[in-house]
This record gives structure tokens, sequence and C-alpha cells, in this order.
């Protein structure tokens, strides 16, 4: 069985294409980039839908298929931003309705514990996933996958590109911080706010600006908000780890390409007798082929979906999805 699965939930339009076992065929992405200020729904989504027939045919082309070889479309039915969400549903049923196939509507979260899971050979993970919007903690756990901790405030990739943002690095600026955090060594003084199970990032964003105006060097606030952030990320994680008794860590998000946060988790794993799993780089992005594997196994398992079902949900939480195929 052939799926193509169409991703929209934020910044980036992608396309992939899956077989039944889990091979990708190809997985083709457009990532809107804003000339200035930060993420407009609205502007991504035109871009969206500007692009989205070009990104559906390169991925065909890619693959080596054409519309006619597919059997199921999927697409990211949430959580996301809304207008982003719609250009991607309805691209989806417009295939689903001319080619006469199924439809899928599948969500995010759970398409990267998935993709992650297929493509690097984990089990039972417990998922750090680390992106601009989202910023959670989840693991299977009785039908559902459960979330165990999340960000409170802004996700921490937001976090990372606001930062950036007012230090004059651009937008997507998590690569820049962590290039100028390799030149830092002195660790100021940040909040880390750990709540129970919840982590949160706006005021760590506004003490780090504080800094700046008091004349810290940049490398130093870099150093610092990665160091501060990623130890938060990695102790709810270890909790969660060791709460439920789970001995693999799945990354997945943006953030995670992020090479500081791989060796923090990656040292606690260790320590902790576990294993840490990292999807490749576009498989960590948002991306289509993650889209299209989650719609792959939820029809193997039985799940269907009439376009009457397909509504966009911008709050569509992971634990709402029974797990039906594990
Ligand atoms: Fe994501």
């Amino acid at each position: 069985m052939i799926t193509l699965g169409i991703e929209g939930t934020a910044h980036t339009l992608g396309v992939g294409i899956v077989d039944s076992d889990g091979r990708i065929l190809s997985n083709v992405l457009d990532m809107h980039r804003p000339l200035s200020g930060g993420l407009h729904p609205r502007e991504a989504a035109n871009h969206h839908a500007d692009v989205v027939a070009d990104v559906i045919s390169r991925s065909l082309k890619e693959a080596g298929l054409t519309l006619c070889d597919v059997d199921l479309v999927s697409f990211s039915m949430g959580p996301g931003l809304g207008p982003c969400l719609r250009v991607a549903a309805t691209a989806a049923r417009a295939l689903s309705s001319m080619q006469d196939i199924p439809i899928m509507g599948v969500n995010h979260c759970i398409a990267h514990i998935e993709i992650g899971s297929i493509t690097t050979g984990c089990g039972d993970p417990v998922l750090l996933y680390a992106s601009g919007g989202n910023t959670q903690v989840i693991a299977y756990s009785d039908e559902r996958y459960r979330i165990f901790g999340e960000t409170q405030d802004i996700g921490v990739g937001n976090m990372l590109d606001k930062l950036g943002r007012e230090l004059g690095l651009g937008y997507y600026a998590g690569p820049a911080i962590e290039r100028l955090a390799a030149q830092g060594d002195k660790l100021l003084d940040l909040p880390y706010s750990v709540k129970g199970m919840d982590v949160a990032f706006s005021g760590m964003m506004t003490a780090a600006l504080a800094l700046h105006r008091k004349g810290e060097r940049i490398e130093d606030i870099a150093f610092s908000v990665q160091e501060t952030a990623f130890a938060m990320l990695t102790e709810v994680t270890e909790r969660a780890m060791a709460h439920i008794g789970k001995d693999e860590v799945l990354l997945g998000g943006g953030v995670v390409q992020n090479m500081r946060l791989r060796e923090m988790v990656g040292i606690m794993a260790e320590e902790r007798g576990a294993r840490m799993f990292c999807p490749d780089r576009r498989l960590c992005m948002d991306n289509g082929a993650m889209i299209a594997w989650l719609g792959n196994v939820m029809y193997a398992s039985g799940v269907r979906m009439r376009i009457e079902d397909t509504a966009v949900r911008q709050r569509f939480r992971t634990d709402e999805v029974r797990v039906v195929w594990r």
C-alpha cells in the first residue's frame, strides 16, 4: 500500500510517500520563512496554499510514482495553526475525492513518535518532543500516548526563535544560538522553571534579554539559555522514564537537532542504563513522511475516516487518540 501524507501544522508544508513496510519513498519540504517578525498563521497558510500542488508533484516524482499509484492520503489534522491545518486538509480532501481513495487525519505529535520508532528501531520509548510550537514528554500507557510533562507557556523552539529575533540573529534562530553558545563559557543566572513535570520558558527569555541590556556577552547568554533550558527538558524526561519504567528515550522535533541537547539527554540515558534514539534530521523536523507513515499504520489497523470526519483540530491532544495499532 502506498500512502501520501501532507504535513501543514505550522511553518512547513511537507509531502511524504511511504509504503506499508515503512520505506520512505520521498519526503519533500517547503518551509515558510517570514521576511520580518515572527510566524504569522495567515502568511504561513498563504505560503502553503501557493506551494502545496508543486510539493505534491515533486514528492511523486522523487518516489517515481503518479497519483494513480497512491492508495491512501493522510494529513496533519492537528495540533497546529488553524489556517495552515486547513490548507493541508483541503489538499488531502481534494486528492481523496479526485482519486477516490481513503483519507486519514492524524495527530502530528503521534506522527513524530511513530516515524521515530520505525526508523530508529526503538520499541517503547519516552519521546522528548521539542519544537517551536510544541514541547512535550510523551509515552505509551494503557492504550494512549500520554503527555507526562509539557510546557506551560511557549515551546522551547519558540523561546529560542523569539530570543534570537530580539538579539538580531534572524528568525529560526536555533542554529545561530547553538553556534554562539559554543563560544560561551560563563553560566549566567536564569530562571529554572520546572513545575512538577511541566516546564515554562517565557520567563527565561525575559531574563535573558535583561542580561543582554546589562551588557553580558551574547555568547554567554546563548550558552546559559541552552544549558538551563536543556537541563529542564532532560530533568523532566528522566523523571518520566523513571516513573513509568522505560529504558528508551526517543528525540523528535526541530530543536533536537541541537547537539548540546542530544549530548545532555544522551548522558542522562547512559547514566540510567537506557538508550537514546534520534531519527535523521529531516525526520526530526515537521515532514510529510511521518504523516504518511502514521496514516498507513492507522489504516492497517482498521481505522477509517469519512470526509465529514476530517475537520481540523487546533488543540488536538495526543491522549485523545485511542492507540489501536500497538
Ligand atoms: Fe512537529
